[in-house]
């Protein structure tokens, strides 16, 4: 029985072990993980949600604190298409949460950057061109296109001189999403140097209807192989969601995957972004406790706990100071819900909103507990505490435990 060892990532004449751990924002798949991932000698993802935001914490700068000083006056304004971000500053932010990341690198694996296409900023184009082209400039190795993806991002950056030398993947959850993505990009006389194929049982926004149910990634991932070869298009896939053990990845690695993406394991990591008592909750979920939702103001339906705090939770929209999910025309559907529900209870101290949610400052707060449909599983990864917790593991364990495991087993940590 083979493990996920014996298989190797090959992009050109480089060389990795096929392990990708997957963007995830805001800050969840922190710089630390994914340097992990690096250094082991796979693939890790820092995310481009909110960067000025987590540039705050992180790095002490004053960008959310500006913005939302320099829009105070339209707080109570309905219309937000006055609230723009300041590109200079926006690639300021990306350029150094992407330095200092690429500064600690450590070993042989890669860093790339999952880039939230969703995230509209009130002004798409010109905020992404900025994202994209800043990570470049800072050093970043590769970028992952994810939800959203926009069908001309390639065209958007063809002028930077990294253009050809970055890796640049994207994600997809059809084989019409890439066909469509291929034939948009064509003219840019660039292929994609891999394809993540996400399933319906990933973590996040999905990029399905709600009947994902329907769909499974083993049948996706064989039909867009197979269209690649009768193309006779050598493009890695990398398939993604529920991919729980070691022995889950061996099958598509034996099936003709370059790699396999993962999340949700990673979720209950020291490394990870999410706070410890969060971690705990993912630990301690049943499977009647997930549900995939469609509160997300992006549109696309988005698997959580039951108990995020986000559910529900009426708040006044937080565009000024963060304002990524606005589009082109300066709308998100959280404000209209909002609105409608106060003007609905025009005395209510507190109201709920139960159809959206203001995501920005729920990921920023991570009270919006996003997770992949095996989070249930989660406990059985790892030992259970006197006190009744779970005991929180290290990404290298994990990492480790999805290379060289077999019999589909998984691996516990040593006693803490
Ligand atoms: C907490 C969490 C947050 C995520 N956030 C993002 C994200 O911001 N962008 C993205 O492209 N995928 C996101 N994902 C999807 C993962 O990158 C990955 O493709 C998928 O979850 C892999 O499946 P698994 O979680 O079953 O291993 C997220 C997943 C999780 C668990």
């Amino acid at each position: 029985m083979k493990c996920v060892d014996d298989f190797r990532l090959k992009f050109g004449k480089q060389e990795y072990v096929p392990i990708v751990i997957g963007g995830m924002g805001v800050d969840i798949s922190t710089s630390d993980l994914s340097l992990e991932a690096a250094r082991l000698g796979g693939i890790g993802h820092i995310s481009d949600a909110m960067v000025p935001t987590i540039s705050d914490r992180r790095y002490d700068t004053k960008y959310v604190r500006d913005k939302q000083k320099q829009y105070k006056y339209n707080v109570a304004n309905m219309d937000k298409s006055a609230v723009q971000f300041n590109l200079g500053l926006l690639a300021e932010a990306t350029e150094t949460h992407v330095r200092r990341t690429m500064e600690r690198k450590r070993g042989d694996g890669l860093i790339f950057i999952n880039c939230m296409e969703k995230l509209t900023m009130n002004a798409p184009r010109e905020t992404l061109r900025v994202r994209l082209s800043s990570a470049m400039d800072a050093g970043i190795e590769g970028i992952t296109l994810a939800a959203g993806l926009h069908l001309g991002s390639f065209a958007l950056i063809e002028e930077h001189p990294r253009f050809r030398d970055v890796k640049l993947g994207i994600i997809v959850s059809s084989l019409r999403a890439l066909q469509l993505f291929l034939r948009k990009s064509a003219r840019t006389n660039r292929m994609p140097d891999y394809v993540v194929v996400e399933g319906p049982l990933a973590g996040g926004h999905l990029g399905f209807g709600m009947d994902w149910a329907q769909y499974d990634l083993a049948t996706i991932t064989a039909e867009i192989r197979d269209w690649l070869r009768a193309e006779q298009l050598d493009i890695p896939l990398i398939p993604a969601g529920g991919i729980f053990t070691g022995s889950d990845a061996v099958c598509f690695l034996e099936g003709g995957a370059a790699a396999v993406q993962l999340a949700t394991r990673f979720t209950v990591a020291h490394e990870c972004g999410l706070p410890a008592d969060v971690q705990q909750h993912y630990f301690k979920a049943s499977e009647e406790d997930i549900e995939v939702n469609t509160i997300s103001p992006t549109g696309y339906p988005m698997r959580m706990l039951k108990s995020s705090p986000a559910i529900g939770a009426g708040i006044r929209p937080n565009c000024e100071a963060f304002g990524y999910l606005l589009d082109a025309n300066g709308n998100c559907a959280y404000i209209n819900a909002y609105n409608r529900e106060v003007a609905l209870h025009p005395d209510a101290k507190k109201i709920k909103v139960m159809d959206k949610t203001c995501l920005c400052t729920h990921m920023r707060n991570f009270d919006c507990w996003t997770c992949g449909h095996y989070t249930y599983r989660l406990k059985d990864t790892t030992r259970r505490l006197p006190d009744g917790n779970y005991q929180i593991l290290s990404a290298e364990h994990i990492f480790k435990d999805y290379q060289f495991s077999k019999d589909n087993k998984v691996a516990l940590p040593a006693q803490a």
